[in-house]
């Protein structure tokens, strides 16, 4: 079990890898029990490395020894609240002998009054999580019970009525052995078929739970209580049930999962798993089904590449083309999204767009507005989300707001996403992951199909939300006369991208040596405008994110207005110059970053032999539709960052105090 746990914990580590743990079956390391009348904690801090080499370090845990009962659960952290350390690793537990154990992701905003709560009623706290709050709590339920037989279900959504805030738990208790309870968004259930051997299974992660023996001969969904309980259509023979956080963990497993919705409730008993929600509303309809994904282990591994990230700015060729796949005819020019065609009308005669986002996905409305507005003849207003909020933006019925993010699941869009249904406006995904919260609360939406993104830093995501976006715009003026030349140029400038970029990526071996040359810097200037100031803000945060080298995005038109100050003959600095209608002010701000002897390396158009001329040095892209061609600019600054960071000796894939899915506020 434990090597189960910790391989799936691997697979889920881009999401936090600060600290990890597991909690297992055990009886004090050498008794174990079949029942798992007691439990095991061991969490380490730092990456599941960490946490393979102190699992090894105790010698008392055989891990050849075969239970009846296989239940464990697993978390790797990022932390929010305390240090990264052992003890504020989870699971957190309940007291010391373990009796409820609890693994968390999200943030329990009142914790603080629930732990001046148990504290006087004489808990004593040893993390500084809010997570253990829950673990306490729970006891303190169970302990004051009315009835000797609540079940464990029942016992963990009393315990999620009082908390608040936004959370997926995973429970595993002494009480109830061979049980896991698992409550809320962001996870999902796999469901693995009767008939694989022993050495086939393996597992879950970020949270990661495992039950039933491979003896049972099956398990079925069974209703837990009372009628609201979800039967659903499993599997008769299903055998084993992972639950975890991230597709990418269970499936060299299964591709069969259930995704849970908000307040759903699901319990493993004996075998038998059966779903509760909570606050049940009318109309709801409680049956979970059971998806098929299309996701291959292939893709979630590395390859030959040295890293995830590098395997994905490479498979950018691909990736654009997957985004595009049966959406473009580009024969006759016609572009078609499924998930947006029972809207397509409405949002056509909307007030506005809003593009809301965080991160890399606010650099992907940055770098469409401006075709979006010529296009759609609409204002179209790009917010990040957490500011969006914070200033309580108005948003009005008729306005359509666009919510594009990679995980589908960052907890500042996901709750601009609710401010918006709130207050009528029609809702748009544009995400990576199906099944994910935020495709599952928008209105309508399009996936952008890249395939899973497993490197912390964006890249093959931002442009294939760009290209969506631009599919947007296209679709939204397919029958303007007025508009049809501009939208062919545009749409034969898509049928030529994924060449383009592979053009692009050519470049690799002289951004390497830039790179030589630029790590040991302290900082680095990106200066563009028009176009490309998303190319500039989005090669910043690159590097920022993964080298730790100091860096900003500087739209080239505000240079005079301040930035021009940081500018000397050390300063490095790189200017997006192409040939489009900005150019003339590009070749400006040059003339003014050069006046102060600065030496601009300047990404150009290969074309372009007057900058390649008054330039000390230049990386020349292909040229393209003037909208297309931040997809060109911004990779050079894709792989000048990995490439920094590699001779930097950092971990391109996990940068510090960084994860993939920000699920927290
Ligand atoms: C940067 C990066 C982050 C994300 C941001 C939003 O490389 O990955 O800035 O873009 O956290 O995440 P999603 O797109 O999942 O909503």
């Amino acid at each position: 079990i434990l090597e189960i746990l910790l391989k799936g914990l691997r697979r889920l580590e881009y999401r936090g890898y600060d600290s990890a743990g597991v909690g297992i079956d055990g009886g004090n390391g050498k008794e174990w029990e079949s029942n798992a009348k007691s439990i095991q904690l061991i969490k380490q801090r730092g990456k599941v490395k960490a946490l393979d080499e102190e699992i090894n370090k105790q010698q008392d845990i055989d891990l050849d020894v075969e239970f009846d009962v296989h239940l464990g659960i697993a978390h790797t952290r990022w932390a929010t609240h305390g240090v990264p350390s052992p003890v504020n690793s989870h699971p957190q537990r309940s007291d010391k002998s373990n009796e409820f154990i609890v693994i968390h992701n999200g943030i329990i905003t009142n914790y603080k009054d629930l732990r001046k709560f148990l504290e006087s009623k004489g808990y004593e706290f040893e993390s500084e999580t809010d997570t253990e709050t829950i673990a306490k709590l729970v006891k303190y339920m169970y302990d004051n019970r009315e009835s000797d037989d609540i079940n464990f279900a029942t016992l963990v959504e009393r315990v999620t009525q009082q908390l608040e805030g936004a959370f997926a738990l995973v429970f595993k208790s002494v009480h109830y052995p061979g049980e896991a309870i698992k409550f809320f968004i962001d996870l999902l259930i796999a469901v693995v078929q009767e008939g694989k051997s022993s050495a086939d299974w393996s597992t879950p992660s970020f949270f990661s739970v495992f039950s039933a023996g491979k003896d049972k001969k099956s398990c079925s969904a069974l209703p837990r209580t009372d009628q609201d309980t979800c039967l659903f259509p499993v599997d008769e023979k299903a055998v084993e049930y992972y639950f975890a956080s991230d597709a990418s963990a269970v499936i060299e497993h299964t591709n069969r999962v259930i995704f849970l919705e908000d307040d759903d409730v699901a319990a493993v008993m004996d075998g038998r798993l059966s779903i509760h929600r909570i606050k049940r509303k009318t109309g709801d309809y409680p049956a979970r089904a059971i998806q098929t994904l299309q996701m291959e282990l292939q893709q979630i591994m590395k390859g030959n590449y040295s890293s995830f990230m590098q395997k994905e700015i490479f498979e950018q060729p691909e990736s654009v083309v997957n985004t595009m796949r049966g959406r473009i005819n580009f024969d006759n020019n016609t572009v078609t999204l499924g998930g947006l065609k029972d809207h397509i009308k409405e949002i056509q005669r909307c007030r506005r767009l809003i593009l809301i986002a965080c991160g890399t996905s606010y650099h992907a409305g940055v770098a469409t507005r401006q075709v979006l507005e010529e296009l759609t003849e609409l204002p179209v207003m790009v917010e990040l989300a957490s500011d969006f909020l914070d200033r309580n933006t108005p948003v009005f019925r008729d306005d359509v707001c666009f919510f594009i993010s990679q995980s589908g699941e960052t907890a500042d869009s996901l709750l601009a996403l609710r401010y918006c249904k709130e207050r009528g406006a029609l809702t748009v995904g544009i995400t990576n992951t199906v099944g994910s919260s935020i495709s599952r609360e928008t209105d309508c939406g399009v996936h952008i199909n890249a395939g899973p993104e497993v490197g912390v830093a964006s890249t093959k995501a931002y442009t294939s939300q760009f290209v969506a976006l631009i599919m947007f715009a296209l679709l939204m003026c397919d029958d303007r006369i007025s508009m049809q030349p501009r939208r062919r140029e545009i749409i034969q400038g898509l049928r030529v991208l994924p060449d383009l970029i592979k053009e692009v990526l050519s470049l690799d071996d002289e951004i390497q040596k830039l790179a030589t040359e630029l790590y040991q810097q302290k900082s680095v200037l990106i200066m563009g405008r028009g176009y490309h100031y998303a190319t500039c803000l989005e090669g910043a945060l690159k590097i920022k994110e993964i080298t730790y080298m100091h860096s900003e995005g500087i739209l080239a038109g505000e240079l005079k207005h301040g930035p021009l100050a940081l500018v000397d003959k050390l300063m490095p600095v790189i200017m997006i110059i192409m040939r489009d209608h900005t150019y003339t002010k590009c070749q400006n701000a040059l003339q003014q970053v050069v006046a102060r002897q600065g030496r601009p390396i300047v990404v150009c158009d290969k074309d372009d032999y007057e900058t390649i001329k008054n330039s000390s040095r230049t990386i020349k892209v292909p040229h393209c539709v003037d909208c297309l061609q931040g997809i060109l600019s911004v990779i050079p600054l894709q792989l000048l960052s990995f490439h920094l960071a590699v001779l930097r000796g950092y971990d391109v894939d996990c940068p510090r105090n960084l994860a993939k899915s920000v699920t927290v506020e």
